[in-house]
């Protein structure tokens, strides 16, 4: 789906490059243009909107599955690596293509997101001149975004998918699925690629691209009013796959939210297949029958706590740091920081001693608590944020 998903990409996208003036007086009027006098073209605007909001979804939903059915145990630790390329790549796509409708929504979102570099120690201001093409959004960056989206990208994301699949490939094709503690010594009931494969895969990428389409006769990409930036509309929100970095700044210090934090998750998840494990985990779900129980755990204590923390955050905490006097970067940064690291290193204590744990199920017990952390600070940012950032009911 995924592979399916990148192919129409670029196809419309080849497609929208006809009519789109990368211009910030060209953009917003050709986008114009091409929904309204152009035969096809909303469609295939919907198309590569709808298409690029799915592609994140599956691409996810691939990683959980790989993560899950231990598939990146070796010799597939590069697959993930090269894995975790693409999904970068795919999200620089989404990243860049949403400056390009230059309307308010596209601008900004692009502002505020490449505020955010400043944050980072010491290359922070140049890396964002370089991304801006100088101190603010225009024609630099417009130009510079086009320039990534439109050819840095999809060489990228060609180059990298060859490369995921022939590591697929070398691998011996896919992990063999099996239950928690059985030996499998050779592949069992091998068929033909040909029609067996072949046809899933043709049944894939046509129930796929009929789900794009349905979707894209049915809703249009949205398009707010021409960029402005005399007016920034309140609140400012980050596209929905970026909700949570953006709910987690509004917790901690931007050092910790932009910098330490995603440094730390970065390196972690690169790390995963190169840990040492003490058990042959790959093929099966959940690593085994306890470790299903001890993700189930995981998952419980973060739907419990993690809304609770945002909402003493909103209403308790700040108030104490400002109450005392604290500095920002301790109250906002260094205290909370411990905080979560106290909790995991209490969660990894208790796994490991309740339940004697192996590494597999200890591995996937923190990433489900990070997971799940990550999913409701992305819930809470698309669905319970209004206007200046405060919590609100969704409806
Ligand atoms: C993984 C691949 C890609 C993703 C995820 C992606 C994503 C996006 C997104 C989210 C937008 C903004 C759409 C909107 O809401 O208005 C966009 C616009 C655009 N993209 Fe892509 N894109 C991809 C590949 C490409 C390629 C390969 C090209 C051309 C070679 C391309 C050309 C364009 C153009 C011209 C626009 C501006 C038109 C518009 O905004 O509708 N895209 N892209
Ligand atoms: C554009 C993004 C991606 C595309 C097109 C893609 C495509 C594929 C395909 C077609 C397969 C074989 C079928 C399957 O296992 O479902 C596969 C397997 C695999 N992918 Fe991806 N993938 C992408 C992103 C990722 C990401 C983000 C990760 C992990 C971080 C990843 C890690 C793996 C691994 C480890 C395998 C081997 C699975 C196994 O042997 O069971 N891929 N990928």
């Amino acid at each position: 789906m995924a592979a399916v998903l990148i192919f129409l990409q670029i196809g419309t996208g080849l497609l929208l490059k006809f009519v789109y003036v990368p211009t910030p007086l060209g953009a917003y009027k050709s986008i114009l243009v091409l929904s309204h006098s152009v035969m096809f073209g909303r469609l295939l605007r919907n198309i590569h909107h709808w298409g690029a909001n799915f592609l994140v979804l599956i691409i996810f939903l691939h990683m959980l599955r790989v993560f899950f059915t231990g598939a990146f145990h070796p010799p597939r630790q590069f697959t993930w690596v090269v894995g975790l390329g693409l999904f970068s790549l795919v999200l620089t796509a989404n990243f860049t293509g949403y400056l390009l409708p230059y309307d308010q929504l596209a601008y900004w979102a692009v502002t505020v997101s490449t505020g955010m570099l400043e944050y980072i120690p010491v290359v922070g201001g140049l890396l964002q001149e370089i991304i801006r093409g100088g101190n603010e959004i225009g024609p630099a960056t417009l130009n510079i975004f086009f320039a990534i989206h439109t050819a840095v990208v999809p060489m990228g994301l060609i180059i990298l998918m060859a490369f995921h699949f022939w590591r697929i490939r070398k691998a011996g094709g896919l992990v063999i699925p099996k239950a928690p503690g059985e030996e499998i010594e050779e592949r069992p009931n091998r068929v033909p690629t040909m029609p067996n494969l072949l046809l899933r895969e043709l049944v894939v990428t046509v129930v796929i691209i009929a789900v794009v389409m349905l979707v894209s006769v049915s809703f249009d990409a949205p398009l707010g009013n021409s960029a402005n930036p005399g007016l920034s509309p309140n609140p400012t929100k980050a596209p929905w796959y970026f909700a949570g970095p953006q709910e987690l700044l509004l917790h901690l210090h931007p050092v910790f939210a932009v910098f330490i934090i995603p440094l730390v998750l970065g390196v972690a998840l690169m790390g995963i297949p190169y840990m040492k494990y003490d058990t042959d985990a790959a093929g099966v779900w959940f690593v085994s029958v306890k470790g299903r129980r001890i993700t189930l755990i995981a998952a419980v204590i973060v739907i419990i706590a993690a809304p609770m923390g945002i909402l003493a955050d909103e209403f308790l905490i700040d108030f104490v740091a400002r109450l005392h006097g604290v500095p920002a970067i301790i109250g906002n940064g260094v205290i909370p920081f411990a905080l979560i690291f106290l909790g995991c290193a209490g969660f990894y204590i208790l796994i490991k001693h309740r339940y004697s744990a192996t590494s597999s199920e200890v591995v996937q017990a923190i990433f489900v608590l990070i997971l799940f952390v990550f999913l409701i600070l992305t819930i809470t940012g698309i669905w319970f944020r209004g206007p200046g950032m405060k919590l609100t009911w969704p409806f």
